[in-house]
């Protein structure tokens, strides 16, 4: 996708400068009787908006308006035609970007900017490649002061599920692709976040690749309770990974829709007649719509 030369109109995240500070405090509201306070949700949207401002003087309004509430341990794929604000969301999720108005909030806490409660797996994997496979798991793990024999446990689990633990001494250079998206899988998890943010994270890979990668991450997912939200072009992709599904549309949520399918999911439940309506639920909800390089 070409992005334009720009500069955004707020700049970057910077540490308390991000979300809108509201004037209440969150989604968490008593119940009328005085009952138990419900929990918050993993993530909640109110009204978010970005708008970049490009060199020309041309505004993009990127994501308008988004109002959206993912609740502890979903697992929702974002779909959409290319340039209409996926990407953008998400960065504004893990705080690299600031809303030019709305508020994000995880766990009702305003997002102010990274952290490491929430994990970022990209297109591009960002390996240490001057570290061997090993300390790049442990790296999130120093970085917060976790023991020396407690890391070594924690790298030597995340390098087992992962299906590395023969490569533990291996530079990410002798890795293929798909191991390397394994390391930076286990590298976010070794982390246990609470919300793991996944921007198109297996493009490029082979089916066996994708298919060996969807059987990791949906154990780790199950294994960790953590929140994702996975962007992809793939519906299939989506189908047999995701709770939930949605469509982004002109920076706006077109489609939003539970997938009701059995796990495990294999070929068997992505084709099954309800599957099919999705898909089509989903392709209808993009159709005739122009991608970024038209508009
Ligand atoms: N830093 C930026 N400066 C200016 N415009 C930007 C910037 N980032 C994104 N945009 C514009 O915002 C719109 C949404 O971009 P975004 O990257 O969120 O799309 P996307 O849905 O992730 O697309 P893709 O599927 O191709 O990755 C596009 O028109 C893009 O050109
Ligand atoms: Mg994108």
């Amino acid at each position: 996708m070409a992005r334009p030369l720009s500069s955004d109109t707020t700049g970057p995240a910077k540490e308390h400068d991000c979300a809108v500070e509201p004037t209440h405090s969150g989604p968490i509201s008593a119940p009328a009787g005085g009952g138990p306070l419900e929990p918050p949700p993993a993530i909640h949207l109110e009204q978010v908006s970005k708008t970049f401002r490009l060199e020309s003087g041309k505004t993009v309004e990127a994501v308008r308006g988004v109002d959206l509430e993912i609740p502890k341990g979903d697992f929702v794929c974002l779909l959409g035609p290319s340039g209409h604000g996926k990407s953008t969301l998400l960065n504004m999720l893990a705080g690299f970007m600031k809303p030019t108005s709305g508020v994000l909030r995880e766990l009702g806490k305003p997002i102010t900017g990274p952290g490491p409660e929430r994990g970022v797996v990209f297109q591009r994997d960002t390996l240490f490649l001057w570290k061997r496979v090993e300390a790049n798991v442990e790296f999130g793990l120093k970085a917060r002061g976790i023991p020396k024999e407690n890391r070594k446990q924690t790298v030597q689990h995340y390098l087992e599920l992962t299906g590395l633990e023969s490569f533990a001494k291996a530079w990410p250079k002798q890795l293929s692709g798909g191991m390397r998206r394994r390391v930076a899988i286990a590298m976010v998890f070794a982390n246990e976040p609470q919300v793991l943010l996944m921007d198109e994270p297996f493009v490029g890979l082979d089916i066996a690749r994708r298919a060996d990668l969807y059987a990791v991450l949906q154990r780790l997912h199950q294994e960790s309770g953590c929140t994702v939200v996975f962007i992809t072009h793939e519906i299939d992709e989506a189908l047999t990974l995701g709770d939930r599904i949605l469509v982004m549309v002109r920076g706006q949520v077109a489609l939003d829709e539970p997938i009701p399918l059995a796990r495990p999911r294999g070929a068997a439940e992505i084709t099954s007649p309800e599957a099919q309506a999705l898909k089509a639920a989903v392709i209808n909800a993009m159709s005739g719509v122009v991608t970024d390089d038209e508009r």
